[in-house]
């Protein structure tokens, strides 16, 4: 029996994305929701909490930034709506610890230590950008802001802070920036498992793609 009515704080989640329309999507809440439950089944369930792995899973991008215009009132909301629906004081402090300190942009110069609960989220969040998915999200992000596909004069840049990693780059060079490192960056020892079949995928990809770049047939 869970301690947190799930359904409802998916709801409140969906509610704010079927406001947005900056193009961000519950597709992808959705998919790091199921992610966390395929790591959660692999996973000894000694200080794995699902109930708090779930809520942070559905509300990690609710107070970011890309999703919100405000995100005081964006994290008041959410703190206001956890409360309201009885989670209590101290699952809510560890509900913002963990959608605080998962994103990868955040984790580039200091590294903070997740609890398992947040480390599986982490995880989840990290799978759904390497894979099949991970190219699509890569060229989806590049289509919108404008950035080549490719462009072999332009170096791979080694990420030194938060900055950087937002200037302008090539989608392909995105591989080598931050999606080949993730698999290595991955917490659980099942996550591990998805991000080397998810690597090959991008590998092969990038392979080809500098191949057939290159004349090839
Ligand atoms: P985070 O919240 O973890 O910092 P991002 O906003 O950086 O995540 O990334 C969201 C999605 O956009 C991911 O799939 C990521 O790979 C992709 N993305 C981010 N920056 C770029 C880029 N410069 N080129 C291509 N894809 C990108
Ligand atoms: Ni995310």
């Amino acid at each position: 029996m869970s301690r947190i009515d799930i359904a409802k704080v998916s709801e409140y989640v969906k509610r704010i994305y079927d406001a947005d329309r900056t193009g961000h999507g519950m597709d992808h809440i959705h998919r790091v929701v199921g992610l966390c439950k395929l790591i959660i089944a692999q996973e000894d369930r000694a200080d794995i909490d699902p109930d708090i792995i779930l809520t942070a899973a559905y509300v990690h991008d609710v107070i970011d930034p890309k999703v919100v215009d405000d995100t005081v009132i964006a994290r008041a909301n959410l703190r206001a709506f956890l409360a309201s629906i009885s989670i209590s004081d101290n699952d809510i402090a560890e509900i913002f610890d963990i959608i605080d300190h998962i994103s990868f942009s955040k984790n580039i110069g200091a590294r903070h230590e997740l609890s398992r609960n947040g480390q599986i989220v982490q995880d989840a969040d990290r799978l759904d950008a390497i894979g099949a998915i991970g190219i699509a999200r890569a060229f989806y992000y590049g289509g919108k802001h404008g950035d080549v596909l490719y462009d072999p004069d332009l170096p791979v840049r080694t990420l030194g802070d938060e900055s950087s990693y937002r200037e302008h780059t090539s989608v392909i060079n995105h591989f080598y920036e931050k999606l080949f490192t993730l698999t290595d960056a991955l917490n659980t020892d099942a996550a591990k498992r998805i991000g080397e079949l998810r690597n090959e995928r991008m590998r092969s990809f990038v392979d080809n793609f500098i191949n057939e770049w290159n004349g090839q047939a």
